[in-house]
């Protein structure tokens, strides 16, 4: 049984992965970490231990000493957020990476998931299909701290062997826990709004096109990806990983089937010129012919589940 850590464990992405970790290696075999104080009830049935990824000899004692084999690396700033911090979004969306890459390195752990983001691209690259392998100008320090974070991976694996394996996550949708300071938030903060039954305002333009993906799709991509056997995992830098496309006039559409009375505004703040420097979809086709990827929640199955499962306070 390998000891798994997932540091950023109370973020979306986190809360949803140690739930499922847990249930495919054990409760007591996951380590939820992350710098917040309190562990969030739904992972509360588990170890937890707070922890700052930019402390790098803390980090390391705790993964040196509980013989932590696998590490899922989740905590950063996202881009909308980072757009706001830049020096410090570099900071923790690096450092963290060097110590866990460097800890593998020197044996201590055996393999290392690191998500990447659409982000990695930017308005020079083709914007409709995007292939794996392309111009890749990114123009947020979000973007260019996960294509640099995507080279260092890579070189890792080339040099020391490291078994670093890694996805561009699109934009995730998920009921379980709120999306935290990206771009894309705005397709999860809809649902809260049509559930109240209040107009949403929507900080991207109507037509603005961007990669989206269910998190339950996104969770299983990350496990399918670590549980390929090492052969199968030919990119060490970064997966492209597409899910589905819409435009919020198209979600609002859909939502509008469920709930006919549902009204949208728009409003694009600065986060509309980060939405305009990435792709409108993404090419997953590597993906697919690697590990056997596909996705599984199309607009009508996320627009379904989302407006059935969503709790407004
Ligand atoms: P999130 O902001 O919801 O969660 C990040 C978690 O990291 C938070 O719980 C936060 O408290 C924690 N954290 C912040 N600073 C920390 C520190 N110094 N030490 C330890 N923990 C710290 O983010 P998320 O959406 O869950 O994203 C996780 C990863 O996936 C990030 O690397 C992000 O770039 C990537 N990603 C996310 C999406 C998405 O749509 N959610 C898309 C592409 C890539
Ligand atoms: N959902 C993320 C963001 O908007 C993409 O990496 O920042």
């Amino acid at each position: 049984m390998p000891k798994i850590i997932v540091i950023g464990a109370c973020g979306q992405i986190g809360i949803e992965l140690v739930i499922e970790l847990r249930k495919k290696y054990g409760v007591t075999e996951v380590f939820a970490t992350d710098i917040k104080d309190e562990c969030p009830a739904l992972i509360a049935n588990g170890p937890y231990q707070k922890m700052d990824i930019i402390d790098r000899e803390d980090i390391r004692e705790f993964i040196i000493s509980n013989s932590i084999q696998e590490v899922y690396l989740l905590a950063a700033l996202l881009s909308a957020t980072a757009e706001r911090k830049p020096d410090f979004a570099w900071k923790l969306n690096m450092e963290g990476l060097f110590t866990i890459l460097d800890l593998a390195k020197e044996g201590y752990v055996k393999k290392i998931f690191w998500p990447s983001s659409i982000a990695v691209f930017g308005p020079t690259t083709p914007l409709d299909n995007t292939p794996q392998y392309t111009v890749m100008e990114p123009s947020t320090v979000y973007g260019i701290s996960k294509q640099a974070g995507e080279r260092w991976c890579e070189y890792y694996f080339n040099r020391f062997n490291v078994d670093v394996r890694s996805l561009r996550y699109p934009g995730l949708i998920s009921y379980k826990s709120l999306p935290g300071g990206g771009t894309t938030d705005y397709a999860v903060d809809i649902f809260y709004k049509a559930k109240e039954g209040v107009p949403f305002t929507c900080f991207l333009s109507e037509n603005t096109a961007l990669p989206m993906m269910f998190m339950d799709d996104a969770i299983k991509a990350t496990i399918d990806l670590m549980a390929a056997p090492t052969e199968k995992v030919k990119i060490r830098s970064s997966y492209n990983l597409g899910g589905i496309s819409f435009t919020p006039k198209e979600l609002a559409e859909e939502i509008r089937k469920e709930l006919p009375n549902f009204n949208i505004n728009y409003e694009p703040d600065f986060r509309q010129a980060i939405a305009d420097s990435w792709p409108n979809s993404i090419d997953e086709t590597h993906a697919q012919n690697d590990w056997n990827w596909k996705h599984t929640f199309d607009l009508k199955a996320i627009v379904k589940t989302m407006l059935d499962k969503v709790k407004i306070s």
